[in-house]
């Protein structure tokens, strides 16, 4: 059995700090053009990707994102074109669009991992203030930032690590 792909899923870790090193461009295509390989609801894409390297917008983006803990030298936000989500006759109690932008985190948390470099997820920043800082179009919401950069020797203690469930914990084999 070829367990490439499920060893780097289970060697991924978010990775909270980062040498000043900047990330290499065609290391950040190749994270950025992972995206397109996610799956994606009814297969509409209905996401932009803002890259951002330039440092001090780079520190503007940590400023208004409390849960920002690393100090990225790319990120990558993932946004929901809304309108073109109604557009398409998405109910708005459709999760499609949110679900895809988990499914979009993953492989870009993914791809990164696979080109050495370290990665992490973060949703804890204000919708406005980032939107206003990447002059988003209107109606072009903020929901994901995957901050990139290279990952430091030392890293922060791990949230979990081994003492996380085992996978039969978190598993219900259908009922006959
Ligand atoms: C939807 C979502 C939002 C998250 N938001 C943040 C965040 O704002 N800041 C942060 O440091 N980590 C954030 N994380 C990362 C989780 O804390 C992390 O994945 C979890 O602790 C497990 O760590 P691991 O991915 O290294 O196994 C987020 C993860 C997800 C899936």
């Amino acid at each position: 059995m070829n367990d490439t792909v499920l060893r780097a899923i289970r060697t991924r870790r978010v990775v909270r700090v980062l040498t000043p090193e900047p990330v290499d461009h065609r290391q950040l295509t190749a994270v950025l053009d992972s995206a397109r390989y996610a799956p994606h609801a009814g297969n509409r894409r209905l996401h932009r990707y803002v890259a951002v390297t330039r440092p001090p917008l780079l520190r503007a983006l940590r400023m208004v994102s409390p849960g920002m803990l690393q100090h990225p030298t790319a990120a990558i936000v993932v946004c929901v074109d809304w309108p073109q989500v109604r557009s398409y006759g998405f109910p708005p109690a459709n999760p499609g669009p949110y679900i895809d932008v988990g499914t979009a985190a993953a492989t870009l948390l993914l791809a990164a991992h696979g080109i050495g470099l370290g990665a992490g997820p973060v949703t804890s920043f204000s919708r406005a203030a980032v939107a206003t800082l990447l002059n988003l179009a209107d109606g072009v919401r903020p929901e994901l930032i995957v901050c990139l950069g290279h990952p430091a020797a030392e890293q922060l203690p791990p949230v979990r690590r081994r003492g996380g469930p085992a996978w039969e914990d978190l598993i219900q084999w259908e009922r006959g």
